[in-house]
């Protein structure tokens, strides 16, 4: 399976922050927003990624990621050069998606739980069709949204509704077989002038291959697409590393833990970094 990392957004909701960087290479906490997406794929155990990043800026992707070689991943980055929503991701990525299933993830989401890397990894090994999840939301207004019949089976999904069936919103993950590519192809720009991706989960509801995975409340899920979500999404993380000790997202770890690096390559890793609280607990990982 591939992953896409679909970071092209301009971040014109954070202006003047993103004029002279745009918002994937925003900070949350301590590291780049980047690196929680990337996470996400590499939990599910994905080492081939494609970045996709606004126009005429792949320079600051490739300074902080590279070619993924150091964290034993490949990593490429295409331009998209006109924002024709997230569906597209799949039509400039279908080169690179080649005959493969893939995973999409966005760029501005962030997802944290204990059970994350199973539930991942189960909708990796899906063969067939689409696995989407759904997350409980208070106002979930400004989202894709889950309708459920009475036996828990998923029905409909509407892109940012007026009137909500449900408070189960469709986070920016998601899993599907290769006939993507074609969906994608097929789907119709909506009112507001965008592939959405919501188009393309229904057209897997149609074939009932849709898999809609609701996921506990006890799951940390958060979209850092405004000033206050940013500033939340950075507290959370805060939060939860002061308390369990464990870095959310930290990418050169999981590279180690899926062994795709060495105990030595991670070490080396951390001393580059080793100034940093960020570096020192990459250091704290190689010992013994
Ligand atoms: C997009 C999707 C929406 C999804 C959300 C998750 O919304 O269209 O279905 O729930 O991402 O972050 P947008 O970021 O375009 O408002």
């Amino acid at each position: 399976m591939k992953g896409i990392i679909l970071a092209a957004g301009k971040g014109t909701r954070l202006y003047p922050m993103t004029k002279p960087v745009c918002k994937p290479l925003l900070p949350i906490f301590d590291k780049p927003m980047l690196y929680y997406p990337l996470a996400v794929l590499q939990q599910a155990g994905i080492r081939e990624v494609l970045v996709i990043v606004p126009p005429d800026d792949k320079e600051p992707f490739e300074r902080l990621l590279g070619d993924g070689s150091q964290l034993g991943m490949q990593i490429s980055y295409q331009e998209q050069f006109v924002q024709r929503g997230i569906a597209d991701a799949f039509i400039i990525g279908e080169e690179f998606i080649g005959g493969d299933s893939v995973c999409l993830v966005l760029g501005d989401n962030v997802f944290y739980g204990k059970g994350l890397r199973d539930c991942l990894l189960k909708a990796q090994q899906n063969k067939t069709g689409a696995t989407i999840f759904g997350c409980y939301v208070d106002d979930p207004r400004a989202f894709g949204v889950v309708e459920f019949d009475a036996k828990g089976k998923a029905i409909s999904i509407e892109e940012k509704p007026q009137h909500p069936k449900s408070n189960y919103i469709v986070p920016g993950l998601y899993f599907y077989d290769n006939r993507v590519v074609e969906i994608a192809k097929r789907v119709q720009p909506s009112a507001r002038g965008e592939l959405e991706i919501t188009s393309v989960n229904n057209a897997y509801l149609e074939l009932d291959e849709l898999n809609v995975v609701t996921l506990g409340r006890d799951f940390v899920w958060l979209d850092a697409g405004t000033e206050d979500s940013l500033l939340e999404a950075a507290r959370v993380i805060q939060e939860l590393q002061h308390t369990t000790g464990h870095y959310v997202a930290c990418i050169e770890e999981i590279a180690c833990q899926s062994g795709w690096i060495t105990t030595e390559e991670l070490c080396r890793l951390g001393k580059a970094l080793e100034k940093t609280r960020y570096g020192k607990y990459i250091l704290s990982k190689c010992k013994g």
